[in-house]
């Protein structure tokens, strides 16, 4: 396979703690085209998707989950197309061995010029969404590298340490799962958003929790976006869990969001204890099936009344 990537040292010395942005060639592969596409949704298992709808009820973006039923690869890809639908194919790694490898050299690839950072990566998923979609406001609990392959989207990006656009209990709310990771959005922050318009070829990551949305600005959309800790990621983490779970379950106000020293140690090892006693296990919102795929018409949707509705099985 020839060269996926085009990344030198320089660029990459921000990997893991910046926003890095630069070229890559999974768009050549072919692997990404409907067909492949298509085929790729067919062997998706249930527990390894998740389709969801947006729209707007009042002043209110809503975004809910829903169910191929019973549709093919292909019309599921044409739903998509015409629907206003955003569908995340979760861990590729279990369902598609190509997706698999060629990300693989992607990534052998990335490691090359960025020697200076351990990276642990877990899942990879690939993301296809309608032309006009959108993503909400909302920040991820990894490190997220994006990888854009076909349609244009516009990434609007805001400053993890701005306690405005991201306060403390926000980021802890997330972390332990009380909330989707859509958060509090003000219209006005978008004047101070960092914009990024990511076209066919573009391969961008950003520093941890960074807030963001996205508007899809033309075409099908596809991305491959893969999840990852760095070892200062991880302690970032336990650090907002321990004080968390402190603010909530003890009644006590962390204050402090330092990653390194022994207090910052203390609360990864009370992070790690929490979550394996399940302390805050049932806090954690469940996700809901309310809508399927229309088989008649395309790009439409079946609502669910109450009574249907049910939680889905995610592995
Ligand atoms: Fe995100």
């Amino acid at each position: 396979m020839s060269k996926l990537i085009d990344l030198s040292v320089e660029q990459g010395k921000d990997y893991g703690t910046g926003l890095v942005k630069f070229h890559h060639h999974l768009n050549e592969t072919g692997l990404f085209d409907d067909d492949e596409l298509a085929e790729l949704i067919d062997n998706t298992p249930r527990e390894y998707y998740m389709i969801t709808h947006m729209n707007v009820e009042g002043r209110k973006m809503i975004w809910r989950n829903g169910d191929f039923n019973g549709l093919s690869g292909a019309e599921v890809l044409e739903a998509i197309k015409q629907g206003q639908l955003w569908l995340c194919l979760r861990g590729i790694e279990k369902f598609s061995p190509e997706h698999h490898e060629v990300m693989e050299q992607a990534f052998a690839e990335v490691g090359d010029v960025t020697k200076h950072v351990k990276t642990d990566r877990s899942q990879t998923h690939i993301l296809i969404s309608s032309p006009n979609a959108s993503v909400l406001y909302h920040t991820d609990i990894p490190l997220i590298h994006h990888w854009h392959v076909r349609g244009k989207k516009r990434f609007y990006l805001w400053d993890e340490t701005d306690k405005t656009v991201l306060p403390d209990e926000t980021l802890e709310a997330v972390i332990l799962r009380e909330t989707e990771e859509e958060i509090h959005y003000d219209k006005k922050w978008d004047e101070f958003a960092n914009i990024i318009d990511l076209e066919p070829g573009i391969s961008c990551t950003w520093p941890q929790n960074g807030p963001h949305k996205v508007d899809n600005l033309d075409g099908l959309n596809v991305s491959v976006v893969a999840e990852y800790f760095t070892p200062q990621a991880k302690r970032k983490y336990g650090v907002y869990y321990a004080n968390g779970f402190l603010r909530r379950y003890m009644g006590m106000n962390p204050t402090s969001t330092k990653t390194e020293g022994l207090v910052a140690y203390a609360k990864c090892a009370l992070a790690v204890a929490v979550k394996k006693l399940n302390l805050t296990k049932k806090q954690e919102r469940d996700m809901i099936l309310s809508f399927l795929l229309d088989p008649k018409n395309i790009g439409d949707i079946i609502n669910l009344q109450t009574k249907d509705q049910k939680p889905i099985m995610q592995l």
